[in-house]
């Protein structure tokens, strides 16, 4: 039997300061502050900005979480913050608040990877997938296959060897002279988009492998534009057809992740997870080949401390913590990770 074990979870890897609390009930609590507007004029995040923004935001996110479980601090059976990868002064900030509640309390704490976060954080639906599954994820800083036997048992399959997939929808999205960030505007401005009328390839899926390229699509995006000017509609075909061949490359190498691994469930998780394209193109390929995909619910398909707070339970709770020091990592591969 694990002992009971209530975690706080702190994420602040770059431009959402989080706080969470799950405990062998399920989730007690989580709360998400967005940094969105403080970036939104310079078109991008900006990371001083970012990490002095945490600073201010994690104490109080940490105090209504709590207070809206109605739990003190010394009800805390331990912390988890992520570590990594992410902005180095961004993560710094979750880690010293982590790392020194922690110490404060005498209680244990773990240095979470953001992408396990991701990862994992299907597992907190009512309807969860079990191990092993093939995992896509695809986020601002990074798009990868893994094969996932439990947690920390994670075999790399394929990544972005350029843009991750968000960072191809925020690029394009600046481009188009969307606002920030680009994702969601543009998938609202694809919303409005007739299909067919510009074709886009679908980068690397004409031979083998699981790797991805996303920067091509940014520079055709931008050639085809330059001969549209300011007509709406022609724009919003544009956007669609990018979002289409994103969202089938990422389907296309999914499916055959499935069919490579012999595996049959497949979990999509970050940022670009949201995307109600890139959903119905999975959900209908992966069902084709007999699959099953599973999603977080969209409030955690972006970056949240619920899923950081998940993750750090599973290894608190099966014993695992590290030495008390600050230590974060900007980059960090998920197969470096112990096994629970
Ligand atoms: O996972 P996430 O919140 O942060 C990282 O770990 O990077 O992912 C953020 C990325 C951004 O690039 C954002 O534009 C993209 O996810 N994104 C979307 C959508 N919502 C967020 N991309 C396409 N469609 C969306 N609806
Ligand atoms: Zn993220």
């Amino acid at each position: 039997m694990f002992p009971a074990m209530r975690v706080l979870g702190i994420e602040s890897s770059c431009d959402e300061t989080a706080a969470a609390l799950y405990g062998d009930a399920g989730l007690e609590a989580d709360v998400v502050h967005s940094q969105t507007d403080l970036h939104a004029e310079h078109g991008g995040v900006v990371p001083e900005l970012a990490s002095r923004d945490h600073i201010r935001r994690v104490t109080p996110l940490v105090e209504t979480v709590l207070a809206r479980a109605g739990i003190a601090p010394t009800d805390l059976d331990g912390v988890a913050y992520t570590a990594g990868p992410g902005l180095v002064g961004a993560l710094l900030v979750g880690a010293t608040v982590g790392r020194g509640l922690a110490w404060a309390l005498d209680r244990p704490a773990v240095g979470v990877h953001h992408m396990e976060g991701h990862l994992l954080a299907p597992l907190l639906e009512p309807d969860p997938p079990s191990f092993p599954f093939v995992a896509l994820l695809v986020s601002g800083g990074h798009t990868l296959l893994a094969e996932v036997r439990g947690v920390g048992e994670y075999r790399l399959l394929g990544a972005s060897v350029d843009d991750a997939a968000g960072e191809a929808f925020d690029k394009t999205a600046k481009i188009m002279g969307l606002g920030y960030p680009g994702g969601p505007a543009l998938a609202a401005l694809a919303a409005e988009g007739r299909p067919g009328v510009f074709r886009l390839p679908r980068p690397m899926t004409d031979r083998p492998g699981l790797d991805f390229s996303f920067s091509g699509l940014k520079t055709r995006v931008r050639l085809e534009l330059e001969a549209l000017g300011e007509d709406r509609q022609a724009r919003a075909d544009l956007a669609r057809a990018f979002e289409e061949a994103v969202a089938e490359t990422l389907a296309i190498k999914a499916a055959r992740a499935l069919e490579q691994t012999g595996l049959g469930t497949l979990v999509v998780a970050g940022g670009v997870s949201a995307n109600a394209r890139l959903r119905a193109t999975l959900d209908t390929r992966i069902a084709e080949g007999g699959g099953r995909v599973y999603y977080p619910r969209p409030a955690f398909c972006t970056d949240n401390a619920a899923m950081i707070a998940y993750a750090g339970w599973c290894r608190l709770a099966a014993g695992q913590t590290e030495a008390a020091a600050i230590t974060v990592h900007p980059r960090w591969s998920l197969e470096a990770l112990p096994a629970v």
